[in-house]
């Protein structure tokens, strides 16, 4: 954890943007995963974590403005407790760990709160996302379920996506830390890729270095030499010469829940042909591009678009697309090949505070989110601010249904050469991304080094 005067500058900061009211915070409870005893491994709420830092389940942080008061809700440990979990600090302690004086059994969050309604407070709660906190949520407020959503303060959301938008010089360190353990999974990955070797067996052991460098993966591995299907989390292909690698995975800091998130393509048996040494340097070039233009001030939509732009280029170069390439964009005709958005906010959660909704992070009242195919999947739209962490992951995708329900239907033929594209639809494939965070004057790339050009690839595959 980090020391308690940082939670308590957060709550004060976010008093400062709340203004008046109660915030109430909710942390994770267990959830069962195939009978009640058995759960999945305890994951704590990100902004319950972000003001109140502790990783244990079932507990409540409050802070109550106009009252000047903050309490900690949960249960001091049983015998029972002790005899399974063993011995585990008072509550009293574990709120001092974070700044906190004044700490209630959970039993009396029900009334607290009552009270408080009925006094005609408002209570500031953001939109859970996991069942076992909407049923407690509706319990604790009295609406419906369905309603919580609708009900949740847009003013807390702002001020939480404000400050969490932000990254301090001590979580940048543990993001730089998870970013260089996510390199050991991928150059471990990467000295796998040979031919005869089954996904999984792969997929198994990053997640292992995971676990046993840092903490869970921050998202289930994505591994696949069908990288055509943008998140594929079936492992059970053999790896076959002639295939891309795409691995995307990263791993979260059991103790901070700060997360890394990155992807490299390798050519299975560690020499890239002609086809894909073509496409990949695109792809890479987009990357580096993207990441070269990086700066405060500039709409992360400008990047993206950057980034199609000079991935449209690299596919008319080499015959795919013809046309006027800025029009092509425009239009949207590159999202055929690269059908997301470049890359999103990266932080406690890998898409940090989505559960808060997408646009309350990546968006605001300068830059609203496009709609048009491929551009409307970009997750952060709005200018960058230093201190932003956040993924730059372009990538080139031959999808044959959709390749096959483009051309059926005529679209962009001015832009797309679907004779030579056919002739892609066994490729598979390229992602490569990077997290990057947003500096004073341009951009840094997070952690060590990982191999990424062809040669630093093909340099490391060598047997
Ligand atoms: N790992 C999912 C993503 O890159 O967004
Ligand atoms: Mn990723
Ligand atoms: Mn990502």
């Amino acid at each position: 954890m980090f020391k308690p005067q940082t939670y308590q500058a957060r709550r004060n900061a976010l008093r400062n943007e709340v203004k008046s009211g109660i915030l109430l915070f909710p942390g994770n409870t267990e959830a069962s995963f195939n009978y009640p005893a058995n759960t999945y491994h305890f994951r704590q709420d990100s902004s319950f974590s972000y003001f109140f830092g502790l990783n244990q389940p079932d507990l409540a942080g409050v802070i109550d403005i106009e009252n000047d008061e903050e309490i900690l809700f949960g249960n001091d440990v049983d015998m029972d407790d002790i005899i399974w979990m063993g011995p585990q600090p008072s509550m009293a302690d574990r709120a001092e760990q974070v700044g906190i004086r004044e700490t209630k059994p959970l039993v009396e969050l029900d009334q607290f709160l009552k009270t408080a309604l009925s006094a005609g407070r408002t209570v500031h709660y953001l939109p859970p996302y996991r069942g076992e906190t909407k049923i407690y949520l509706s319990k604790l407020l009295g609406w419906d379920i369905d309603q919580l959503k609708g009900e949740a303060s847009v003013e807390l959301i702002k001020g939480v996506v404000k400050l969490r938008s932000i990254k301090s010089t001590e979580e940048i360190e543990i993001i730089n830390k998870m970013v260089d353990v996510a390199g050991l999974m991928h150059t471990t990955a990467m000295k796998m890729a040979f031919p005869g070797i089954v996904e999984q067996e792969i997929a198994g052991t990053i997640e292992g270095i995971a676990l046993a460098k840092a903490g869970p993966v921050s998202f289930p591995v994505i591994l696949s030499i069908n990288g055509q299907t943008l998140h594929n989390h079936y492992h059970g292909n053999t790896l076959t010469e002639g295939r891309m690698l795409v691995v995307d995975a990263g791993c979260e800091s059991e103790e901070y829940l700060l997360s890394s998130d990155i992807t490299r393509t390798v050519p299975v048996g560690g020499k890239f042909n002609h086809r894909q040494k073509e496409i990949y340097e695109i792809v890479l070039n987009a990357n580096m591009k993207a990441i070269e233009a990086i700066k405060p001030g500039v709409p992360y939509r400008e990047i993206h678009l950057l980034a199609a732009k000079t991935i449209a280029e690299g596919l008319k170069a080499i015959g795919l697309m013809k046309g006027d390439t800025d029009e092509a964009v425009a239009q949207g005709a590159h999202a055929m090949f690269f059908p997301h958005g470049l890359g999103h906010m990266m932080g406690m959660d890998v898409h940090d505070m989505e559960s808060l909704g997408e646009n309350y992070v990546g968006y605001n009242d300068d830059i609203e989110r496009s709609k048009q195919f491929g551009t409307a999947f970009l997750r952060l739209g709005r200018k960058l601010e230093p201190g932003f962490v956040l993924t730059v992951e372009p990538g080139i995708y031959f999808i044959p249904a959709l390749i096959d329900q483009w051309k059926a239907e005529g679209k962009f033929t001015d832009f797309i050469n679907y004779d030579i594209v056919e002739s892609y639809k066994d490729f598979g494939g390229i992602r490569i991304e990077d997290d990057i965070l947003v500096t004073d004057t341009g951009a840094r790339v997070l952690g060590k080094p990982i191999p990424k050009t062809v040669e630093e690839i093909e340099a490391l595959m060598k047997r």
